[in-house]
């Protein structure tokens, strides 16, 4: 079957991207670096020497956090009690969102610009040990981040007195275990911390009691790499890319069902046409699209109707009841089993689940179970309704309030999503399905 989805041609705006892009050689040396632009922001900021005026230009940048929470950076930054020192910034790279590549990326093959990015903010935020929390998979990027860490070091980029400053900043890298629920920023605080990596109740919010109950802000990898660009373009430059409140750009990783999966750098305000047609060549074979997750694997997931609704933050909150999230686009074609992918998601979120909180702990494996009995053909009449039932304990109203929780963290609610969306799209088709597969039952 031929699909009807078509798109003109689309473009990346490279702003993050835009090194690796110009210089796939070696954007990850401190050579290639510093020969297309690298550090020239951070000499710019330490030159200008007003902490305050970083944080003015990330608040007028509009900038929002893209590890998957949105929240703008230079609110966040705003909550460190002004005297309370020291105090910490801890990058996340932990990036264990199914289907979410782009900090890896940015990891291996531009280190310079996410380091450049954390000695910014920590002058902004006045700090002066700096931890990045890598993925413990990311080999080479963890490779790559230590090599430019000594490289930078040595250039008189990181450590006491940078650049003649009087400002001195040290970073400490830790590799992550491979729990997913370290991502959450307070399970990655105990993580570091040595501690099990289970999240803390908040408040406090790290802004207020973070590592070792000390002032932290923790920001995404994406999000630092974008620093050095706000400076250099000026805040409210920045904010003249996107729409609306999603100022700028955002690296989308696009996976699954397409011609030309990769990581795409685009201008919020696009289309998620734009995106898998444009960028991604369509879907493979030319199939029809069956459906696509729209933020990784955390949130309702969108169809062909929702094609050409902009890639805006607040429009997929508020609208489309989703969420950008972390930035991936999942795409599914015909051939795609729905129930399947569902249970493949609750089998993730049963299995990361920390386990602190019951509806999530208990939830997430039975949401599991009893999708494996309707894919696997012995399914009872009331499984659909059952399922529903156990993924509202988690998420109260999902259906209509995607973002309730009755847990601490959002993990357990996501695993509501895969389920409400089964139930918009294809509640029909499911019913049908168990009560066929119950007439195939032996008296
Ligand atoms: C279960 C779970 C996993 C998460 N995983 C990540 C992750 O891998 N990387 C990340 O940056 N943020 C992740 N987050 C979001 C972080 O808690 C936090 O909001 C983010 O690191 C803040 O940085 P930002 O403001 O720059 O986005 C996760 C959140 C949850 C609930
Ligand atoms: S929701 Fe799940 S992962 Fe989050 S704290 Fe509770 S049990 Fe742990």
């Amino acid at each position: 079957m031929t699909t009807a989805n078509t798109s003109e041609p689309f473009s990346e705006t490279r702003i993050v991207t835009r090194r690796l892009h110009e210089r796939p050689d070696d954007s990850w040396t401190i050579d290639g670096a510093l020969a297309s632009g690298a550090y020239d922001s951070l000499r710019q900021v330490l030159a200008q020497g007003d902490p305050s005026a970083v944080q003015a230009e990330a608040t007028a940048s509009g900038l929002r956090g893209r590890g998957g929470a949105n929240f703008s950076t230079g609110q966040k930054w705003s909550f460190l009690p002004k005297d309370t020192f020291p105090r910490y910034l801890v990058v996340n790279g932990d990036e264990g969102e199914p289907s979410t590549f782009k900090d890896r990326m940015l990891l291996e093959r531009d280190p310079h610009q996410l380091l450049e990015g954390i000695v910014i903010a920590s002058y902004a935020i006045q700090c002066n040990l700096a931890f990045i929390y890598v993925r413990g998979e990311f080999a080479l990027g963890h490779d790559r981040l230590m090599r430019a860490i000594a490289d930078a070091r040595a250039k008189g980029f990181i450590g006491k007195d940078i650049q003649g400053s009087g400002f001195d900043l040290d970073v400490v890298v830790h590799r992550g275990a491979g729990a997913y629920i370290c991502g959450e920023e307070t399970a990655l605080l105990e993580s570091l911390e040595g501690e099990r990596g289970m999240p803390r109740l908040k408040p406090p919010f790290p802004a207020i009691e973070g590592l070792y109950a000390k002032p932290t802000v923790v920001n995404n990898v994406e999000t630092l790499s974008t620093l050095p660009h706000i400076v250099r373009m000026g805040g409210e430059e920045y904010a003249k890319l996107g729409m609306a409140r999603s100022t700028g750009t955002r690296v989308c990783a696009l996976s699954g069902h397409v011609k030309r999966p990769g990581n795409y750098e685009v201008e919020f305000g696009c289309t998620f046409r734009d995106i898998i047609f444009g960028l991604g060549g369509g879907i493979r074979d030319d199939n029809a699209l069956k459906f696509f997750l729209p933020g990784g694997a955390s949130f309702q997931w969108l169809v062909e109707e929702h094609l050409d609704e902009p890639y805006d933050m607040d429009h997929a909150a508020q609208k489309l009841g989703t969420s950008l999230g972390s930035g991936a686009v999942m795409v599914f074609d015909e051939t795609t089993d729905p129930v399947r992918v569902a249970w493949r998601l609750a089998k993730f979120y049963s299995h990361e689940s920390c386990g602190k909180c019951t509806p999530c702990r208990e939830g997430t494996g039975w949401v599991e179970k009893i999708l494996y009995r309707i894919l696997h053909g012995y399914a009872s009449p009331e499984d659909f309704e059952m399922v529903c039932d156990v993924a509202d304990n988690i998420s109260p109203n999902f259906m209509a309030a995607p973002f309730n929780q009755t847990t601490l963290c959002p993990l357990g609610p996501s695993v509501a999503s895969p389920i409400a969306s089964l139930a918009k799209y294809y509640r029909d088709e499911i019913i049908e399905r168990i009560a066929a597969q119950q007439a195939e039952v032996p008296a």
